[in-house]
């Protein structure tokens, strides 16, 4: 087999099989296949996709690359969720001691921010003493004892996906639906859990800007379940602005426990309502009324919070200078008033942008190397729909320096656009994809 011909096959819209597939994954991994090879091969693929079965023996060969989890010494069903990515978005924190406080488990790798976006893994580094590396028996102790715990993702879970990522990243690949799906399925997948719920982000601070796309993806990751023997469901949600009011790390940490006490803001709070919901049903724990009648109840009872609390103080960290303040106060060194100077509503946001002032105020890193300043972020006191006027405050910023807080205030500016007209309220949750079906709501 030469690499020559199987780029030329995928150039000429072929499907592969998967002795080509195996052949283009494992050479590429063991450094016989050259950058300029697999980036011209990626190339091909970016323009002419992948064919269902093709694409789940791609995401079957990534998922090889490397070593997969063994949950099985973790009792009961364990039930994964991931988010494609967005501003705003600590729903993994949320839901995760939701649904172990309903009975399931959740062992639960995640990542860090890169861009716009933020990361789990950040998030819980805010709070000081928690440790995310810990080791695989450790980890599992917490699930059994807690119902859930959240560790950084395992060096070796699909080394593919770390060498191929790194060259999309570089040769204008990453936006392509086979290549993400069977990115983001072969960590899944390798992550080891019984039943997976995705959370797939459409608008202007996700991977996928239309419903269509975001459909389109969540049936390509829904079908890769099915080939690989999980049930796999997806969900599909408004990204056109940040989720929740709180946009950082602490900040974040700090909302989630404000949901957790049935305090948060609405949209935060149905969409992870609607997300722990799935799982547990996914979970096998009851109907879908049933499911939600747990959450909430959950909530009201205060053991999610419980659960929350529990999981951090066994992975050595505490929350009680997050759960006792009613507002914001953790750390930072300055605070920054937004005013937006017009009267009218606030009619849409570029949340992409939203996230990059987040990153500028040092929230997130442009740069994997960059360190991040835990403290700082952005507390939107508006949302879109909301009456505003001149002079009332719009945003909250917190940083290290003023100069940071007035380069992420234009930022900011140019990002959100108000109107005289009001607004209509969109719906959050858009779809529900599952084998063979799409329900548009
Ligand atoms: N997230 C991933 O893990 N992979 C992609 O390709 C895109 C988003």
């Amino acid at each position: 087999m030469r690499i020559y011909d199987i780029i030329q096959k995928k150039r000429d819209n072929k499907q592969l099989n998967m002795q080509e597939i195996e052949f283009v994954i494992n050479g590429y991994v063991n450094g016989e296949i050259e950058d300029y090879q697999m980036s011209a091969f990626l190339m091909a693929v970016y323009f002419n996709g992948m064919q269902d079965e093709e694409c789940a023996n791609f995401t079957k060969c990534m998922l090889n690359s490397g070593e997969t989890m063994d949950l099985s010494e973790i009792k009961g069903i364990k039930v994964d969720k991931h988010s494609t990515g967005g501003v705003g978005d600590k729903t993994t924190l949320i839901v995760a001691p939701i649904v172990a406080a309903c009975g399931a488990k959740v062992a639960k790798m995640s990542g860090r921010g890169l861009g716009h976006t933020g990361g789990t893994i950040d998030k819980l580094e805010s709070i000081s003493g928690v440790k995310l590396d810990l080791p695989k028996e450790r980890f599992f102790e917490i699930v059994n004892k807690v119902g859930c715990c959240i560790v950084s993702q395992s060096g070796n879970l699909v080394p593919a996906d770390k060498k191929i990522y790194a060259l999309r990243d570089v040769t204008a690949t990453v936006e392509s639906m086979p290549l993400i799906a069977s990115s983001i399925m072969s960590k899944k997948l390798a992550s080891g859990a019984d039943c997976i719920l995705l959370d797939v982000k459409v608008g202007s601070g996700a991977f996928m800007k239309t419903k269509e796309d975001a459909i389109n993806l969540s049936k390509i990751m829904v079908n890769i379940g099915e080939h690989c023997g999980k049930k796999v469901v997806a969900i599909i949600t408004d990204m056109n602005e940040p989720l929740g009011n709180a946009i950082g790390n602490a900040i974040e940490v700090w909302e989630v426990c404000k949901v957790l006490k049935g305090e948060g803001p609405k949209d935060l709070n149905d969409i992870c309502i609607c997300l722990a919901s799935n799982m547990l049903y996914l979970a096998n724990k009851g109907t879908m009324e049933e499911c939600e009648k747990m959450v909430l109840d959950s909530i009201k009872s205060g053991k999610a919070l419980e659960k929350f609390k529990e999981m951090i103080s066994e992975q050595g960290g505490n929350l009680e200078k997050f759960i006792d303040a009613d507002n914001y106060n953790i750390d930072f060194k300055v605070k920054h008033e937004v005013f937006l100077g017009k009267n009218g509503y606030v009619s849409s946001m570029d949340t992409e942008k939203i996230g990059k002032a987040a990153m500028v105020l040092g929230a997130g890193r442009k740069k994997k190397e960059d360190k991040i300043d835990y403290s700082a972020g952005i507390m939107l006191n508006k949302k879109i729909g909301d009456k505003i006027s001149g002079n009332e405050c719009f945003a909250e910023l917190y940083s290290s320096s003023l100069e940071k807080c007035l380069e992420a205030e234009n930022i900011l500016k140019e990002a959100v656009i108000t109107s005289q007209n009001s607004v209509q309220e969109k719906k959050l949750i858009k779809a529900k994809v599952v084998a063979d079906e799409v329900e548009i709501f």
